[in-house]
């Protein structure tokens, strides 16, 4: 059998995602024959292969191009953002449909939901890699060079320069960390002892939801099972954050510690850092920390010396599929599945990777809790409110001047960040992403904690210039094109908030689309299977409440309308018979 070959995603072969990846670059598609080939080498039924490949956009069974355009919808990070529609600059420049590969195969152009650029402005992956477009003439330019057949290599590199901008420091940022300590001081108190610490610290996870880390890890910790496992949720895909890109680029050994220690907690043998596609770019870095830190004896086989004590990490790279956050779409992931939630109870803490014990945790959470083995519980809740101890790490883009990350201790008010950031004229802001909350001015003095505004880092600014319906729109579309497709409440209903939403963008909403918003919302809020559904309509529902003359004012029909627009529909008809007269439009 192949080094490569193994039914068994637990082996250390190579993982299912990436061996597709390979065959991507390699072919720019994934054929049947690929397919077959792939459920030969991995033991499995070609129908796996096949569900995987279908599920994930950075794959695809019909060609692209050499050079594949993706280019983000995203409120921050879009094409749209700066006033320009990139889309359809890129479209007309290189003669290529949106979806679709030029005849010639030398280009394909696409849409894909934000890649956590949101602090650069407009920004697209070339062949995966990031680029800041910047302005229209970046665009032509950028149609030349792929016209005249230019190797990336020879693009100008300052193009691909992804800068962090931290603009606050404080409680994790501030410090400086010295590579195995924290450890050594795990080792030195024992795992009781330290986990002790992590509770007493207070530290609740910082992907979004905010559970106790310490009750996590205690909870995996009794759990029985063949061996544990812990997880690091690099996926970061919530539309406005990109802290974890910075601390995967500038903090990682506290990750990996804060992981290791973990592991020593609980007693696991093996972790995995579960990195976004759209990230791929921090792979090699990431790799070079990892073998940096088994050379100093502080992952692998008998860690600082101590026997027993052996913990390994590897990292995956996902392939664009935001639901693959969701820690049990990204469990089934890591295990070479399409990233289907799962029906949770179980949890993950007992029934988690191949069904054993798992912890799963932010990038952040990992940061802080190394950061709390270092300098004591004590020290971490000098900062933050009775609820929310300690720090959030914000990811701060939208219409502001100063976009970029922010650290403040919880507690601190929307308009002290909104201050800090520059933006002087905020009509709304979106706190926690799409799936979070919309606020306007009357709620810019509430607080960033768990126990009033909760955020998993996203904090996107919206002046008074921008049309809030296009944002609700927007929001609509991510979550209709991120549903995984395995509930209907939430597969149908995303598809037609969106379609209710774009009728009275339109100019054909009635009063009656509303109140089927409404239900619609609490449909999709109530029965949907997972997390995104629960969340996915939030922000038409915050709109709804919080800015109800949007919508409003966008109503020009009282009475019904059809949800479509039956005379648009009639035009092709007229092309063909080439009529245009006032009998030939149903107005
Ligand atoms: C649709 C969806 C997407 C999510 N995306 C992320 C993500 O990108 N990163 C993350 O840490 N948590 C994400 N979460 C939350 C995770 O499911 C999980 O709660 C988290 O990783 C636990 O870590 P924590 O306790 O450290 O926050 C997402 C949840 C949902 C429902
Ligand atoms: S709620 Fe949406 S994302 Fe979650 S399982 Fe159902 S269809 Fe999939």
């Amino acid at each position: 059998m192949n080094q490569s070959i193994s039914n068994n995603p637990d082996s250390k072969s190579v993982h299912l995602l990436h061996r597709l990846y390979a065959l991507q670059q390699q072919h720019l598609c994934i054929s049947s024959e690929s397919m077959q080939q792939v459920a030969n080498e991995f033991c499995l039924p070609v129908s796996q292969v096949t569900a995987v490949v279908e599920f994930y956009t950075f794959f695809s069974r019909g060609p692209c191009g050499r050079y594949h355009l993706l280019l983000s919808n995203c409120t921050s990070c879009g094409y749209l953002v700066g006033g320009e529609n990139f889309l359809l600059q890129f479209t007309q420049a290189l003669d290529v449909s949106p979806g679709e590969t030029r005849s010639d195969g030398l280009v394909s152009l696409g849409e894909t939901s934000c890649i956590g650029m949101c602090d650069h402005g407009s920004a697209m992956l070339v062949n995966g890699m990031p680029l800041i477009l910047h302005n229209a003439d970046r665009v032509n330019h950028i149609a030349q060079l792929i016209n005249a057949k230019t190797s990336l290599a020879d693009w100008p590199a300052e193009w691909f320069q992804v800068h962090e901008s931290v603009n606050k420091k404080g409680l994790l940022l501030n410090q400086n960390f010295i590579p195995g300590l924290s450890l050594k001081n795990t080792l030195a108190q024992g795992a009781n002892e330290m986990l002790e610490t992590i509770l007493a610290s207070g530290l609740r996870g910082r992907g979004g939801a905010g559970f106790s880390t310490g009750q996590k890890w205690q909870f995996c910790r009794q759990a029985e099972g063949a061996g544990h496992y812990v997880v690091c949720n690099a996926d970061e895909g919530e539309p406005g954050t990109f802290k974890d890109r910075l601390l995967l680029r500038q903090h990682a050994e506290s990750m990996l510690e804060g992981m290791t220690l973990c592991a020593f907690i609980i007693g696991a043998e093996r972790g995995f850092i579960y990195l976004r596609g759209e990230y791929r770019f921090l792979l090699s870095d990431l790799q070079t920390v990892l073998a940096a830190y088994r050379r100093a004896g502080l992952l692998g086989q008998r860690i600082l010396g101590k026997e027993d004590f052996d913990f390994d990490i590897e990292i995956v790279v996902g392939a664009g599929a935001y639901i693959c956050g969701e820690e049990s779409a990204l469990i089934e992931s890591l295990e070479g599945k399409p990233g289907i939630p799962r029906i949770r109870p179980p949890f993950p803490v007992t029934h988690g990777y191949l069904n054993q014990p798992t912890v799963v945790n932010n990038v952040e959470t990992f940061v802080a809790a190394a950061h709390i083995a270092v300098h004591g519980s004590a020290w971490f809740k000098t900062m933050g409110t009775t609820q929310s101890a300690g720090s959030k790490i914000l990811s701060v883009s939208g219409d502001c001047e100063l976009p970029g990350v922010y650290e403040y201790p919880f507690g601190v008010s929307v308009q002290q960040v909104l201050q800090d950031c520059q933006a002087s004229d905020a009509q709304a802001v979106q706190i926690g992403g799409p799936a979070g909350v919309l606020i306007g001015k009357q709620d810019f003095d509430r607080q960033i904690a768990f126990e009033d505004l909760s955020t998993g880092g996203s904090f996107m600014v919206f002046g008074v210039h921008r049309d809030l319906l296009t944002i609700n729109r927007n929001f609509a579309s991510f979550f209709a094109h991120e549903s995984c497709g395995f509930c209907t409440p939430c597969r149908v209903g995303t598809q037609l908030l969106k379609n209710n939403l774009d009728k009275i963008a339109e100019g054909r909403g009635t009063r009656q689309d509303i109140v089927e918003i409404k239900r619609l919302s609490e449909l999709i809020q109530r029965y949907s299977h997972c997390g995104l559904g629960h969340t996915a309509a939030h922000h038409v529902i915050d709109g709804l409440q919080r800015f109800p003359q949007v919508f409003e004012e966008n109503l020009t029909q009282q009475s019904f309308m059809s949800p479509f627009d039956l005379d648009k529909t009639l035009e092709e008809a007229r092309q063909i018979t080439q009529r245009d007269d006032a009998a030939a439009h149903l107005k």
